[in-house]
């Protein structure tokens, strides 16, 4: 009988966590459409390098201001209300950029499409975090960064399955495509409950109950009930927004802000979204070449992540940790070798690129990525867990706007004169007002991925010091090991 109710709860809180992580599906989707649409839209609206930049950030400056402002709201009205106000931005977003007659509608589309990225990229791994049975809690939120992966793929199928080079608003059906993962999360967030330690804040105990004895073992009901009772008494004095920068949270502060500077510092989104031009610059010909080989990059983030699912709460999260950012270091040491010495390595270097560009993002795909978005959905306290995952989110994005922001310039930087790397690339040319073939060059990125690796050795010794085991720990155990004044290293299930 025990074992059938498990069975049953493991399904429903599977259906739960995978609905909501539909958020995730639309984060990728929505960050990685723009870059196939981009050719088109210049073209169509006649607009500048610079205004297609312009158009590119607001979506990030969307994102920052969306986790900024809505975390204290997800602990006033609740994870499920702030959800279902994204999935509506979403919608509306979607059918905005798609419509948008100029670049200024534009830019306004897609900063209004990043508040619902923003949101939702804190408030979805919360909820499903609260929403999960200890044991499952890191893979379900694994799921989040799942579809975020699947999201990019998609969104580089979807601009290769609209890309239509006789047609100049071709770019507008790759944006309307985000208005079906929108819809779904949105019909599907109405029938999902709210999460039972967010009830349990406001006082509904009974609500709480309700929903724990559907999801959690049953041995664990009034267990968890009562620890969140004696978390929420403890905490009585000192909840609200002042109480995240308090002292006995600066740990957990570290923790939330730092997973999130070394997620985006190893330069995962200049992998991600550069790669056609890596592709290009190693001696793959033409921009499809570029494009497929973008593909790839997705399909092996996707298989990977799948991968992380599986191993998040077996062999725990440090181990993961370690083991990727050691593989994510050697993958871009390597990188930066084939780049150094690309002339000398002929068509070989252009394959090892591949390879190590695989390698790193398999590497990636285990540790950092789904580790970001767990961690701070479970290490901040139930009082101000809201306004502390968003104070992580908007790390993600600020860290990823500043990586994207200098990536070219440390480039840059760091290319020895002489080394540079030329392309012949069909480029948008103002002053003709058309794409023209133009020689290019690129610099050498050698030093720019042995800069992103020095970072990543620096993360080693700073999870040594920082970073919990939180696999088989609940949520208020993890909140009773910082009141007590335990150090991350020392946290234990
Ligand atoms: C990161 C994104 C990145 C994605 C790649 C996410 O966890 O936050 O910046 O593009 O992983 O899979």
């Amino acid at each position: 009988m025990k074992k059938e109710q498990n069975a049953y709860n493991k399904h429903l809180v599977v259906v739960i966590a995978a609905i909501a992580a539909t958020g995730g599906l639309l984060f990728g989707f929505d960050t990685g459409v723009i870059s196939g649409a981009i050719p088109f839209f210049q073209q169509d609206f006649q607009i500048s390098d610079s205004m297609v930049e312009n158009i590119t950030t607001a979506g990030l400056v969307g994102a920052v201001i969306g986790a900024m402002f809505t975390g204290r709201l997800s602990d006033i009205i609740g994870r499920k209300k702030v959800i279902l106000i994204a999935s509506v931005i979403f919608v509306i977003g979607a059918i905005w950029s798609g419509w948008a007659p100029n670049d200024y509608t534009l830019i306004a589309a897609r900063l209004f499409l990043g508040l619902a990225i923003g949101i939702s990229s804190f408030s979805v791994p919360l909820y499903i975090a609260e929403i999960s049975p200890t044991r499952l809690r890191g893979r379900l939120v694994s799921l989040f960064q799942l579809l975020i992966t699947i999201g990019i793929l998609v969104s580089y199928l979807s601009d290769l399955a609209f890309a239509d080079n006789n047609d100049l608003s071709s770019w507008r059906p790759m944006f309307y495509v985000g208005v079906i993962p929108g819809i779904i999360l949105l019909i599907g967030m109405l029938f999902l409950p709210e999460t039972p330690r967010w009830l349990m804040s406001k006082g509904r105990e009974t609500e709480s109950r309700q929903v724990l004895k559907k999801i959690e073992e049953p041995g664990m009901v009034e267990v968890s009930i009562q620890q969140m009772k004696d978390d929420l008494e403890k905490d009585k004095s000192r909840a609200g927004l002042s109480e995240v920068f308090k002292p006995w949270l600066r740990t957990v502060l570290i923790i939330a802000v730092g997973i999130m500077f070394f997620q985006q510092f190893v330069g995962i989104n200049t992998v991600i979204y550069y790669s056609p031009k890596i592709f290009m610059i190693v001696g793959f010909e033409g921009a499809r070449a570029g494009i497929w080989g973008a593909v790839s990059v997705g399909v092996v983030n996707v298989i990977f992540t799948v991968l992380s699912i599986f191993l998040i709460d077996k062999i725990g999260r440090r181990k993961l940790y370690f083991i990727g950012m050691s593989g994510i270091v050697f993958s871009l040491l390597a990188l930066g070798a084939v780049f150094a010495f690309h002339a000398s390595l002929g068509d070989l270097g252009k394959w090892m690129a591949i390879v190590f560009v695989w390698v790193y993002i398999a590497f990636f795909a285990i540790s950092l990525g789904p580790l970001g978005w767990l961690f701070i959905s479970e290490v901040f306290p139930l009082r101000v867990r809201g306004i502390g995952s968003s104070i992580g989110s908007l790390s993600n994005w600020f860290f990823n706007g500043l990586v994207a922001f200098t990536f070219f310039k440390i480039v840059k930087l760091f290319t020895v004169q002489g080394t540079g790397i030329v392309t012949h690339e069909k480029l948008y040319d103002a002053a003709t007002n058309s794409f023209i073939m133009q020689t290019v060059n690129n610099g050498n990125p050698a030093g720019a991925f042995w800069f992103y690796a020095f970072i990543g050795i620096a993360g080693l010794v700073w999870g040594y010091f920082f970073l919990p085991e939180t696999k088989g720990v609940s949520l208020e155990k993890i909140e009773e090991h910082w009141r007590n004044g335990g150090k991350p290293r020392d946290l234990k299930a």
